[in-house]
């Protein structure tokens, strides 16, 4: 069921997550299914849930910078930097987990993602879980293992169903995942981009971000698993293609009125006699990074819905702020 977040809903929720069940949870990001995490049942529901390998770790969400020491064993002092610069916001930090806590949330990794996260209402409900003694809240995207991630309320209900208790925060601001930087190998390390770009991060820090691609000798280490990082994710049942704006004018030509079932994210509005309005669904996708990806899920979800067979997106520019959303649309189109 959807509640809209008040005083007496987020007592019931804090008090639902203290009982060891699962709460759908507004961030600034994208919705997250949370549970206690320092209580392993509770979190195994969340990997049950969402149908996730139980080998893939999930994000603590904290009230403050207060709540790291309980969970990380160390920080260097490049990490505590980050903190300070962007949390709370969509920056998670992968760390050296203390020794037996959150053991299932991290699952079997010996690190943990913390992430402070500041949308008011998640704010609200971490404050309200510390009260009763929670410390932290697992949250993976409240979405089905591979699916693309819910940024309203409504969307987590279609992904999870009507018995959960979803709190609702309106639509999600950022519309992407956070930002993952690893820093557990004495140099920052990029798992995921996001909202907060490379840029941002190495000014903060005054560190070099290198790639979880670099070569192995840079690295030190194997990078752990990490779902978000998987090839193929977010993918919305229909097939996505990365076009550049020429190419999807001439193909909508070469198609003229034969485009059927078409979904199409791309900046102008083709001509109608490109097929728009009969076989071809048109979204304008927005000419800035942030809108963008704001914009980037629902509008799969929402063409998905409508049952196109293929989503068309004009490849958005290769520049660093656009870094976040071609990552979700590369592994999209996967
Ligand atoms: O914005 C977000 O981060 C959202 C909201 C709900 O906070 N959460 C989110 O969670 O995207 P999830 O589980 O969908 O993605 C978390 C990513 C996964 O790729 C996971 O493998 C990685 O974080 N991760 C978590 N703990 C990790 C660890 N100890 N080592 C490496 N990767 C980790
Ligand atoms: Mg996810």
């Amino acid at each position: 069921m959807i509640l809209s977040a008040n005083e007496a809903t987020l007592a019931q929720a804090a008090q639902a997550l203290c009982d060891g069940q699962l709460v759908g949870l507004p961030t600034e990001t994208v919705y997250g299914l949370a549970a206690n995490a320092t209580d392993d049942a509770a979190v195994a529901r969340i990997f049950v849930a969402k149908g996730r390998p139980a080998d893939h770790p999930l994000i603590v969400h904290v009230a403050s910078v207060d709540q790291v020491p309980l969970f990380a064993a160390q920080v260097p002092d490049f990490a505590h930097k980050l903190m300070q610069a962007f949390w709370p916001g969509p920056l998670t930090l992968i760390l050296p987990r203390q020794a037996g806590v959150a053991t299932a949330s991290a699952g079997g990794q010996d690190s943990i993602g913390l992430r402070c996260p500041s949308h008011p209402v998640a704010q609200a409900l971490l404050k309200a879980c510390l009260a009763l003694g929670v410390q932290g809240v697992s949250a993976p995207s409240a979405n089905r293992f591979g699916r693309v991630s819910p940024t309203t309320a409504a969307h987590v209900q279609s992904e999870l169903g009507p018995d959960l208790l979803i709190l609702d925060g309106g639509d999600c601001a950022v519309g992407i995942e956070s930002t993952i930087i690893d820093c557990t190998r004495g140099e920052p390390v990029l798992l995921r981009p996001g909202h907060i770009t490379r840029t941002q991060i190495e000014k903060a820090c005054g560190r070099t971000v290198l790639d979880k691609d670099a070569p192995q000798e840079v690295l030190g280490q194997p990078a752990p698993r990490a779902s978000g990082t998987l090839e193929s994710h977010y993918a919305p049942r229909a097939k996505v293609r990365l076009m550049s704006a020429h190419d999807i004018q001439a193909k909508l030509q070469a198609l003229g009125p034969h485009a059927n079932n078409l979904g199409l994210w791309s900046a102008e509005r083709p001509a109608s006699q490109e097929g728009v309005g009969a076989g071809v669904l048109w979204r304008q996708q927005a000419n800035t990074a942030e809108q963008a990806a704001h914009d980037l899920f629902s509008v799969l979800r929402d063409l998905d819905a409508r049952g196109v067979t293929q989503i068309w997106v004009q490849q958005p520019p290769d520049t660093p702020e656009w870094e976040g959303v071609r990552d979700r649309l590369q592994r999209a189109a996967a």
